[in-house]
């Protein structure tokens, strides 16, 4: 099969693209290496995959660039591609929001357009549901997001829809939980965290730390794609989560151990858009695609952390946090 990546220097991106790779399909990567977190990490994320011969990586942006070109020859296209990240989207930078999560998702979309690809993959997220109205929580709960990212990502999701009601482009929606593994962004808190504990530094936790997320293990969500790809329904929404939905501070107590650090942690008010909850009903995309979470948090956690030593001593501003 071919396949186009979009974000692919991005942390899910990247690992999808080395899972098509190793299953020996062809893959067209496409990234514009927004500033949103350091660059040089999105460099590292890239280069693994960057000689394969059969990768080929575009810089470029879905706004500006030939996507319908991209797509040429494609059977799949996983649309990775987003401004992600909760905390920053409200204010002044709401339109770097609707730009690169709704406008470039119409893009892609558009080019889609009878272009004969048998699925196009989109990566949409559990922000959608806000708090939600019941856990675990069913793509049939009303979304309410809470925050503008979430607005963006549920706008982008209900484009995906509409162009396969009306032009038969065949949509899949995979609501991902809070992704977790090696390349997470500097921005989300197992890698502050980590990175803080292993380098004896305060950390600094919103709200009481009781808050729950059901995390899911970056190789988790990669699978998913791959199964949406193959036999994911035209239309549809499913949940993409790990399995569990744990504790903050039960989260922070397997890093501890696994930096065989004690955390000096500072509680700072709840920041506006977290949801306090998150848990995801998977028995939709376990019957529709198989899916089943194979990597619980002990074992992801552990391979974060070995990902993350190999960070501490990059140079000041290498990787910058969005908290
Ligand atoms: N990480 C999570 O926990 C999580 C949870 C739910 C949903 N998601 C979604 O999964 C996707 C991947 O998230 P991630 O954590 O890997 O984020 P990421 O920021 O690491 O990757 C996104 C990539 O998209 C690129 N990009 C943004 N706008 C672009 C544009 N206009 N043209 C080309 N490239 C562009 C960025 O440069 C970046 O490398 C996003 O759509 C995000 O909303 C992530």
């Amino acid at each position: 099969m071919r396949a186009l990546v979009t974000g692919a220097a991005g942390f899910i991106g990247s690992h999808l693209v080395e899972r098509l790779l190793e299953l020996g399909h062809d893959v067209v990567g496409i990234d514009s290496f927004t500033d949103y977190y350091a660059t040089f990490l999105k460099r590292r994320n890239l280069a693994p995959a960057q000689s394969h011969p059969s990768y080929r990586f575009v810089e470029g942006d879905l706004i500006t660039a030939d996507v319908r070109r991209l797509m040429e020859g494609a059977d799949w296209v996983f649309h990775e591609a987003a401004q992600a990240g909760v905390r920053a989207s409200w204010g002044a930078t709401f339109d770097i929001y609707t730009r690169d999560n709704v406008l470039a998702t119409q893009r892609v979309l558009e080019a889609a357009k009878g272009s004969g690809i048998t699925k196009l993959v989109y990566a949409s997220s559990s922000s959608v549901y806000g708090d939600a109205e019941s856990y675990p929580t069913t793509e049939s709960a009303t979304p309410q997001p809470l925050s503008p990212y979430g607005v963006t990502k549920l706008a982008a999701e209900h484009l995906c829809y509409l162009y396969w009601r009306n032009y038969g482009v065949p949509t899949v929606s995979l609501r991902y939980f809070s992704v977790y593994g090696p390349r997470q962004r500097p921005d989300m808190a197992f890698h502050i965290f980590g990175r803080a504990l292993l380098q004896r530094a305060p950390i600094r936790i919103y709200g009481d730390g009781l808050q729950t997320r059901d995390f899911t293990f970056v190789s988790d969500v990669v699978a998913a794609n791959v199964q949406a790809a193959q036999q994911g329904p035209p239309g549809s929404v499913l949940n993409v989560g790990g399995g569990a939905r744990v504790g903050l501070r039960e989260a922070l107590r397997h890093l501890e151990r696994l930096t065989g650090t004690a955390a000096e942690i500072h509680y700072q008010p709840m920041q506006r858009g977290d949801a306090r909850h998150t848990s995801a009903d998977i028995h939709r995309a376990a019957e529709a695609l198989g899916y089943q979470p194979k990597v619980g948090l002990a074992a992801g956690l552990a391979a974060e952390v070995e990902w993350l030593r190999g960070l501490v001593d990059l140079p000041a501003g290498a990787a910058v946090d969005h908290q």
